[in-house]
């Protein structure tokens, strides 16, 4: 694999692969040091032509503690206010010997359009998805897989943990391709996962699965456990974990949600709403969060349920695997 654009065909393997390099990266960053020379002399460009802070900071400090040499784009601040086009700028980064481009842009498919031009130019540059529009988040679905591997397992994380887990994702399903890249990891794991939102917050497809008495298996993904509700509760019964995603409110065209008010009232999770979940469950949030919205503003700071600060940390040593794996020429699987 030369790109990571999605996780849609990553294999058990690869996944595996990915946690295993990020747990060693982990061990790195609790060094004094903190620092490898695996990527010396590379040069890995941010292109982040929509807004950011975890994502396009943790790929440079990752790309730092690599040893690589790093540049950073922002769209508001560059050439593109004068016309320049997308593909120009990336042309413009590869002529400077850019080796690997992160890139995140606010519509479905612009990474995928720039690694199919410098794969035509004949060029070894990688493309590393950091998130399009409302299709994929390869390097969250991948963050938070590690995230809950080594809550379970610290030294060995791997896919196979996660079998016979339920989680539970909630919220703004339809405009979250963080929802997207996890629904395809963590259903490759083996686990049971529970989409829960209003119904105009689920992409249009989903409607058809749809029972609120009968939860029915979704059968365009085969040999994968996948389910929806409209409701809150039945996808909270005896969850291990529980995701809840942001209201991309900047993403919605049309009125989509009765009142943020009453949004939270039926699908904030809260402490009360814990009580439906197994005893030790545990809660992450991809941020930025709406606080008191998608999630009560106590106990995303709890500690003992929140393992929202953790995503955060494990992001860098996610994001170094990824880089170290494309840019030292191995492949992912
Ligand atoms: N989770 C995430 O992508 O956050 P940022 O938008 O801050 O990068």
């Amino acid at each position: 694999r030369h790109h990571i654009l999605s996780l849609a065909d990553f294999t058990p393997i690869e996944y595996d692969t990915v946690l295993k390099a990020a747990a060693s990266f982990r061990e790195v960053l609790s060094r004094r040091t903190k620092k490898v020379p695996a990527l010396q002399g590379q040069v890995v460009a941010n292109l982040f032509f929509e807004s950011s802070t975890r994502t396009r900071s943790s790929f440079e400090l990752a790309a730092k503690r690599l040893s690589a040499d790093t540049l950073n784009f922002t769209s508001a601040t560059s050439s593109m206010t004068k016309g320049e086009t997308i593909l120009d700028t990336a042309k413009t980064y590869l002529a400077m010997g850019c080796d690997i481009m992160v890139i995140r842009h606010k519509e479905a498919g612009v990474p995928s359009a720039i690694a199919a031009e410098l794969d035509r130019l004949g060029e070894r540059v990688s493309v590393l998805n950091a998130g399009d529009g409302q299709h994929e988040h390869p390097s969250q679905g991948l963050l938070d897989l590690f995230t809950i591997c080594t809550l379970i397992d610290p030294i060995e994380p791997r896919l196979e943990l996660l079998k016979d887990k339920k989680i539970a994702i909630v919220g703004d399903i339809l405009h979250s391709r963080v929802a997207r890249s996890n629904i395809w990891s963590l259903t490759a794991s083996g686990a049971e996962v529970h989409l829960a939102a209003p119904p105009t917050l689920l992409p249009k497809w989903f409607a058809d699965f749809v029972n609120d008495e009968e939860i029915k298996e979704i059968d365009q993904i085969p040999n994968r456990k996948l389910f929806v509700h409209w409701h809150l509760e039945p996808a909270l019964r005896d969850a291990d974990f529980v995701m809840t995603l942001r209201l991309q409110k900047e993403r919605m065209t049309a009125n989509l949600l009765p009142s943020l008010r009453e949004y939270h009232q039926l699908f904030g999770i809260t402490r009360s709403q814990l009580k439906h979940c197994k005893p030790n469950v545990k809660i992450l949030h991809p941020g930025p969060v709406n606080r008191g919205v998608e999630i009560s503003s106590d106990l995303m700071d709890d500690p003992e349920f929140s393992l929202i600060q953790t995503q955060v940390t494990s992001g860098v040593a996610v994001r170094m695997a990824l880089l170290y794996l494309i840019g030292s020429g191995k492949a992912v699987g």
